[in-house]
């Protein structure tokens, strides 16, 4: 018989990150709280609910947030979104941002790695960036973010163990973006300062500023309908005009958002705002 607490455990973790946890996954508590719990000296998930409604401990309410998201990733994770952000994304960002007077004066560029994990994300774009569009390199900023601080920082270490390095990257990257430590690789230093990464709830701290392109792949999936919503609108009002959202393949905006058009480039799906446009989803070519 599941815990009575359980369904006061899955709503305080919704409220906390927007996960959705469907009563058949309540076993995950059982799986993965127990040892928190024992630290934090609770004995049972009545005293875990009352801990997480007083929500005074951050560094625990913290450690309980960690167990139960799920921080999958991997480099250039759905590749073809790489080759639609290198070969139509960045082309059409240059040819829309050039200066006819003078073509190499370019704005700064703005990239948002959105519940990045341990940032295999950010750097597969600031890769891309480097080998295919290097003359954006230097006025690129990409911020990075997540709810997890252990994996912020793990990303923002830029340390790989041999297992995920294998996951994603070529060897040509490897060589040229990795060097050799002890039990894996690190990034090399030409990639790291590019990227700022920062501890964030997506749900509910606001962005401070505006970006012309957003990676918000693999979280929303995890939500219930209502996070979804909050997620897609505070996106939204970070992403410039024409700005781009780039969703993971499992993900969509539709029945969600308008103001978006739908962009495909060979498998390749995103987003492209256009609250000019009353559009729904139509097609660009
Ligand atoms: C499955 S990973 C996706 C990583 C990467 N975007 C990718 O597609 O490979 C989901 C990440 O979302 C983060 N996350 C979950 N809820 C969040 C929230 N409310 N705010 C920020 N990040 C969140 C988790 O900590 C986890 O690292």
């Amino acid at each position: 018989m599941a815990d009575p607490s359980f369904p006061g455990i899955a709503a305080e973790i919704k409220r906390l990150t927007g996960l959705h946890i469907e009563p058949e996954k309540y076993y995950l508590f059982e799986h993965r709280f127990p040892e928190v719990m024992r630290q934090k000296g609770l004995k049972t998930f009545g005293e875990l609910l009352v801990e997480l409604q007083r929500g005074t401990d951050h560094k625990f309410i913290g450690h309980i947030v960690e167990k139960i998201t799920t921080h999958e990733t991997r480099f250039f994770r759905d590749e073809s979104i790489f080759d639609a952000l290198s070969q139509q994304i960045l082309p059409e960002w240059k040819d829309r941002n050039a200066n006819p007077a003078n073509p190499a004066l370019m704005p700064p560029l703005t990239i948002f790695s959105a519940a990045c994990s341990t940032g295999q994300e950010a750097y597969s774009i600031a890769m891309i960036l480097a080998e295919f569009h290097p003359q954006l390199v230097k006025s690129t900023r990409i911020i990075a973010a997540d709810i997890s601080e252990e994996s912020v920082e793990r990303a923002s270490q830029g340390r790989y163990t041999a297992f995920e390095i294998s996951r994603g990257l070529t060897e040509k990257f490897r060589k040229k973006y990795f060097t050799e430590v002890e039990g894996g690789m690190v990034v090399n230093k030409t990639l790291l300062p590019r990227i700022e990464f920062k501890t964030m709830n997506l749900l509910t701290e606001k962005m401070n500023e505006k970006f012309d392109i957003i990676f918000c792949r693999n979280v929303a999936y995890y939500f219930a309908q209502d996070s979804r919503i909050t997620l897609f609108q505070t996106m939204k009002a970070a992403l410039k005009q024409e700005g781009i959202l780039i969703l993971g393949s499992a993900e969509s905006l539709s029945g969600y958002l308008t103001d978006y058009v739908l962009r495909e480039f060979g498998l390749a799906r995103y987003y492209e705002l256009n609250t000019a446009s009353i559009t729904m989803f139509a097609r660009k070519k």
